[in-house]
C-alpha cells in the first residue's frame, strides 16, 4: 500500500513543471564540470585530450540514456518518462557537437582540409563522423513542427536511426581502442547496447507471436 502510493506520488512529480528544468540542469553536469576542471587545471597533463575522449563518453552516455527511456517506461509502466526522451536526444547531439568541436580545434585547429584529410585516412574518424552524420536529421527533426510536417509513421522511421548510431558509436570506440588493446570500457557499453536493443527486438518478436496467434484464432472460428 504504502509503496504504491509512493509509486504514485514519484510518477505525479514526473508530470510536474519543474521536473524539465531540473533534468536539464542534470544533463548540464558534465559540460559545467569538464569546464570547471580544465580552467582549474584539473584536466590533467593534456585537458585537449582530455576534453576530446570526455565528451566522446557523454556521447555514448547520452546514447545510452535514451535507449533506456522506453524499456524503463514499459518496465515501469510509466508513460511520464516519454516527455524527457527528446531533451535527451537533444543531448546526445549536444555532446556529440562539441565531442567534434573539441577535436577540430584542438587536433586540426579547424582547418577544414586536414579534418577532410583525416576523415578519409582514420577509419575510426570516419565512422565517428558517420555517426554525427546521422544523428544530425534526428536533431533536426525533434520539434512539432518537423514531426507534423512528417507525420508520425515517417518521423518513428528516422528514428530509428538510433540503432545504427549506437553501432557506429561503439565501432568508433572499438576501433579507436584497438591501438592501445584495452577495450574494458568499450565491453561494457556494448553489453549496455546489447541488453537495450535486445529487449526491442525481444517486445517485437512477442507482438509479431500475438497477431499470429490472434489470425490463427480467427481463422479457427
Ligand atoms: C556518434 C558519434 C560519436 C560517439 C558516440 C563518439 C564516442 C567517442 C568515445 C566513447 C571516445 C573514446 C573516449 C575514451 O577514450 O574514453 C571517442 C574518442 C574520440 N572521438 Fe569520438 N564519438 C563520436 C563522433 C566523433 C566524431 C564526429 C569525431 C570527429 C570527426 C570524433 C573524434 C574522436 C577523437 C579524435 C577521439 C579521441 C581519440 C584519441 O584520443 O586517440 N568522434 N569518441
Amino acid at each position: 500500500m504504502l509503496a504504491n502510493t509512493t509509486v504514485l506520488s514519484l510518477k505525479k512529480r514526473l508530470l510536474h513543471p519543474a521536473t524539465k528544468p531540473a533534468l536539464f540542469a542534470l544533463c548540464m553536469v558534465p559540460i559545467v564540470w569538464l569546464a570547471y576542471l580544465v580552467a582549474t587545471n584539473g584536466a590533467g597533463a593534456n585537458p585537449q585530450e582530455y576534453l576530446i575522449r570526455a565528451t566522446g563518453d557523454w556521447t555514448l552516455r547520452f546514447i545510452c540514456i535514451v535507449l533506456a527511456v522506453t524499456p524503463l517506461r514499459t518496465i515501469s509502466n510509466t508513460p511520464q518518462l516519454a516527455r524527457f526522451r527528446r531533451m535527451l536526444g537533444l543531448f546526445v547531439y549536444f555532446y556529440v557537437v562539441v565531442h567534434l568541436l573539441s577535436y577540430s580545434w584542438f587536433d586540426m585547429g579547424f582547418d577544414v582540409a586536414d579534418i577532410a584529410k583525416d576523415i578519409a585516412k582514420r577509419p575510426f574518424i570516419l565512422v565517428g563522423f558517420l555517426g554525427f552524420l546521422l544523428l544530425t536529421p534526428l536533431a533536426a527533426t525533434s520539434f512539432n513542427k518537423a514531426i507534423k510536417a512528417m507525420g508520425a509513421k515517417r518521423w518513428q522511421m528516422l528514428h530509428k536511426l538510433v540503432y545504427g548510431i549506437s553501432g557506429l558509436g561503439l565501432l568508433h570506440f572499438f576501433w579507436m581502442r584497438a591501438g592501445k588493446n584495452n577495450f574494458a570500457e568499450v565491453f561494457v557499453y556494448a553489453a549496455i547496447v546489447a541488453v537495450l536493443l535486445g529487449w526491442r527486438v525481444q517486445q517485437y518478436l512477442g507482438k509479431k507471436r500475438a497477431v499470429a496467434q490472434q489470425i490463427r484464432a480467427q481463422a479457427a472460428i
